[in-house]
């Protein structure tokens, strides 16, 4: 504040001494005032700036309004497709009339006006970053008063404010181009805008071809976005008969946030951090492959949380003969009757088709929409498109369903209904067969309702007892999902857990290599007898766990419940785990860094499958390289993770009072405060990538100059611009220079300090895999200060059995 007031008093003094003289630091400029190449307007609060500025590596020069911290963050250019060759002689200036002019050497190099004229204009940069000119100064700051502002011109970046529009009434359209590259600001071939035909939705286009769609408008959300993914700001919406046509967000200065279209076709939305010098980035679009436009091609359905993920509608099998083609997507298995003898499959929670052919009736009830799409034989499903309270409507498909993908957490409202032949629907046990439906009176529906009712509730008993019955038959058979092994036969396979067998020890307890048969080899964890936890319990955990499937998780055999023993049974990994390699003088060189990068792909999903798409939520609590298992192909898989629930661990509470963990991976307010949650796995996810790019553990290794832990070192790297030289020197013949930098900076992401400037998984993840986006700046990371020899609490830590001594599995009492 008190800066500005002196720069006020400054500009007074100009004033009233020089004419025709502008003073830098200003926020306005009068129609008998110039701004020239070097001098800029700056908003009152300090947050924006305008002025003329060179992109990248670019020798022209273009009008542009920036962040004035961050001066890299370019956020709007007027003179686009009119570049300045010549910066020396350029000038901006207000005309008499509100006329705003850019030229250079007396030439007029672009201008802009809204058509009105103005009395005594001023030109105005608002720290919203609007640049206006307002009708005559000194009116009130109202969007009446403005004659022309930058905001109905944006470029490629959305500020809260600017409007995003598609008004078929008017004609309007207003959308986000990207930068050509990020040396040039003119319009490149992707644009990110509001797409409305009847219903609106959000879309990435590469010129006309479509990328990503949101799904459509349903009254809450749209389709394709989870409810939890809803941005926390305040959107702003503009419905015209009931058709959402413009879009915007309502300005807070509180909150500093953008959403930019980057040159590589990617959307991105960033915050700015507290200290206001850094970008933080929130998500992008598109955030998975489900995310990218007909993944699965026509008639297919995309998850994230199965493998392959892509998989055909009921009632459709796949086109290409090959599993992993699936641009050609899938085809009936059974023609439509067209006449009598079709019904429809109702599919829940997914993205709506692309409206590529349609009908749309918002007053039609859902069960008109059916007949309608009954009648025509190129019908092929419907839906309510609005899920808000009672609002009835029909949008109905024609010819192919495309870009349907799950929505895991959508509200169960939204459901399109597919066609299929009753054939069809009969084979199918999830049918929903409906019949045509005959009007029938009132009184007959009501009793039938009713009717209904009764029955649905006996099946309830009914069931209920059954299960009941079922249940004890189980606990008298140990009739479980999951196969229960013999206690006398896993001590046979292990030689009576014979120390010889054993191959290495979890926070959880010792595990044992085992032969099942000569062909059969499996590993065999033991679990410690600390657990709380009730038999019944531990089985339901087991059985829960068993479910979960990735193939970048150790699978589960089976389990062994006998007397005080509690075995769990896995699959036997022949390579070990990945210190085994990564730590190792020659084995290491087996690892060249495309192999490396896949691993590091692996994990990263395997945990985002913990994380996210598993059903039950899993922190694993105790990522690291000995717990990264290899199978014959190298291929990585993750162990130990739902151990913590297993083993009675505290797990439904986010603060434990039992440590488990190993210091080096663990998350700074894990160690000290027990606070744990996914993003105390992702410091781990961070450390071990690190670890893998450089060869060199987190903690146990000197380094000359410095006393810091491979953490600290790699920042003081970082910050000097020498990232690479992080990296294994093994590498040198494989490594390809981006996906390193890449890996190293995603690490630097992961183990910021505090755990909210952490990203999640599916950011992570995201990040690795996409050349082309501009990465978050990391913060320090999180134990920088502590150095490598000090331990991070001031308790003295007990600490329990390590096999080599180079692990170490520490329990604590977190003060
Ligand atoms: C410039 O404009 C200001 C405000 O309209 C006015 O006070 C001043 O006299 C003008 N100076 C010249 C040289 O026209
Ligand atoms: C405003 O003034 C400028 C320069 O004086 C002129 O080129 C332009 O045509 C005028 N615009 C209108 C709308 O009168
Ligand atoms: C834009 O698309 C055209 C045609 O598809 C292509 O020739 C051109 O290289 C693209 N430009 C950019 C900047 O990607
Ligand atoms: C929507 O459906 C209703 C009922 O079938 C019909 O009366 C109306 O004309 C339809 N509206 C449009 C725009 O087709
Ligand atoms: C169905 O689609 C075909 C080909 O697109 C078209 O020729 C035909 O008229 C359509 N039938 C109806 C009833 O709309």
């Amino acid at each position: 504040m008190a800066c500005w007031h002196f720069t006020a008093f400054l500009y007074t003094i100009f004033h009233a001494v020089t004419f025709l003289k502008f003073s830098s630091g200003a926020d306005t400029l009068l129609p008998n005032q110039t701004i020239v190449n070097g001098q800029t307007l700056i908003s009152q609060s300090q947050i924006f700036e305008v002025g003329f500025f060179s992109p990248g590596a670019s020798a022209n020069s273009f009008l542009g309004i920036w962040y004035r911290n961050t001066p890299d963050v370019v956020c709007w250019v007027a003179n686009r497709n009119y570049p300045i060759t010549d910066p020396e002689g350029v000038s901006l200036a207000i005309a008499r009339n509100g006329t705003l002019v850019i030229s250079s050497a007396g030439r007029v190099i672009w201008s802009a006006n809204s058509g009105r004229v103005a009395s005594n204009p001023i030109l105005q940069l608002l720290d919203t970053g609007n640049l206006v000119v307002v009708y005559e100064a000194g009116e009130s700051s109202s969007q009446e008063s403005y004659i022309w502002q930058s905001f109905d011109y944006p470029s490629d970046t959305r500020l809260p404010g600017i409007h995003m529009v598609d008004d078929p009434d008017t004609g309007t359209e207003k959308y986000l181009t990207a930068w050509r590259n990020p040396d040039d600001p003119s319009p490149g071939n992707f644009s990110y805008r509001i797409e409305n035909h009847g219903l609106a939705e959000m879309v990435i286009f590469q010129g006309t071809t479509k990328k990503y769609r949101s799904g459509q408008w349903n009254g809450l959300g749209f389709t394709g976005i989870s409810p939890s993914l809803r941005p926390r700001y305040k959107s702003d919406l503009k419905f015209k008969n009931d058709v959402l046509v413009y879009l915007s967000e309502i300005y807070d200065s509180s909150i500093v946030e953008r959403i930019t279209i980057e040159p590589s076709g990617i959307v991105q939305r960033y915050s700015m951090n507290e200290k206001k010098d850094k970008w933080n980035l929130l998500y992008s679009l598109p955030r998975d492959p489900c995310d990218n436009y007909g993944q699965c091609g026509p008639y297919g359905i995309c998850s994230t949380d199965k493998t392959p993920t892509c998989e055909c509608l009921k009632g459709f099998a796949p086109k290409a003969q090959q599993e992993w083609d699936w641009s050609s997507g899938c085809a009936r298995i059974r023609p439509l009757n067209c006449g009598d003898g079709d019904g429809f499959i109702g599919v829940p929670r997914v993205k709506f088709p692309d409206m590529l052919k349609f009908l749309l009736n918002t007053s039609m009830t859902i069960g008109e929409c059916q007949a309608e799409c009954l009648k025509n034989c190129n019908c092929t499903a419907y839906a309510n498109p609005y899920i808000t309270d009672g609002r009835s409507g029909c949008l109905i498909w024609y010819g192919d369903l495309i870009d349907i993908r799950e929505v895991p957490e959508a509200d169960n409202k939204q459901i399109v209904y597919i066609r299929l032949p009753v054939s069809e629907l009969e084979s199918s046990n999830n049918l929903e067969k409906t019949k045509r439906n005959k009007k029938m009176p009132r009184k007959v529906r009501l009793i039938l309702v009713a009717a209904g009712v009764v029955f649905f509730c006996f099946i309830c008993c009914v069931t209920l007892v059954i299960r009941r019955l079922k249940r004890r038959a189980r606990r008298k058979n140990e009739d479980l999902e999951l196969p229960l092994f013999k206690l006398s036969m896993i001590a046979a396979a292990t030689n009576n857990f014979s120390c010889g067998n054993k191959i290495g020890e979890g926070g959880f307890g010792p595990v044992y290599k085992g032969n099942l048969s000569a062909q059969e080899e499996i590993a065999v964890k033991r679990l410690s007898k600390t657990s709380t936890q009730g038999l019944e319990e531990f089985k339901n955990e087991v059985i829960l766990i068993a479910k979960l499937q990735h193939r970048n998780l150790v699978r589960l055999l089976g389990c062994c419940i006998e007397r005080e023993e509690r075995l769990l049974i896995y699959e036997y990994m022949p390579n070990w785990s990945l210190d085994y390699f990564v730590f190792d003088e020659t084995r290491r060189k087996l690892l060249t860094w495309p192999k490396r990068f896949d691993i590091i792909m692996g994990i990263a999903r395997g945990l985002l499958y913990l994380h996210h798409d598993s059903r039950l939520r899993i922190i694993h609590r105790d990522l690291k390289t000995s717990n990264i298992l290899l199978d014959a192909n190298l291929n990585p898989k993750i162990s130990d993770f739902g151990l913590a629930r297993t083993s009675g661990g505290d797990q439904n509470t986010d603060r434990t009072k039992r440590v488990v963990g190993t210091y080096g991976y663990m998350a700074p307010e894990y160690a000290i405060h027990g606070k744990f949650s996914v993003k105390s796995d992702v410091f781990s996810m961070g450390v071990l990538l690190l670890e893998i790019v450089s060869g060199k553990r987190n903690r146990g290794f000197n380094y000359s100059n410095h006393h810091h832990s491979l953490l600290g070192h790699a920042w003081l790297l970082w910050q000097e611009n020498k990232d690479v030289e992080l990296m294994d020197e093994c590498l040198n013949d494989t490594f390809v220079e981006s996906q390193v930098k890449r890996c190293i900076q995603v690490g630097l992401l992961c183990v910021q300090r505090f755990p909210k400037d952490r990203p999640v998984m599916s950011s992570v993840l995201f990040m690795l895999g996409s050349e082309g986006v501009v990465l978050p700046q990391p913060e320090e990371p999180g134990f920088f200060m502590e150095g490598s020899c000090s331990n991070s609490t001031e308790n003295p830590i007990p600490s329990t059995g390590s096999k080599k001594g180079s692990i170490t599995i520490t329990e604590l009492e977190p003060r």
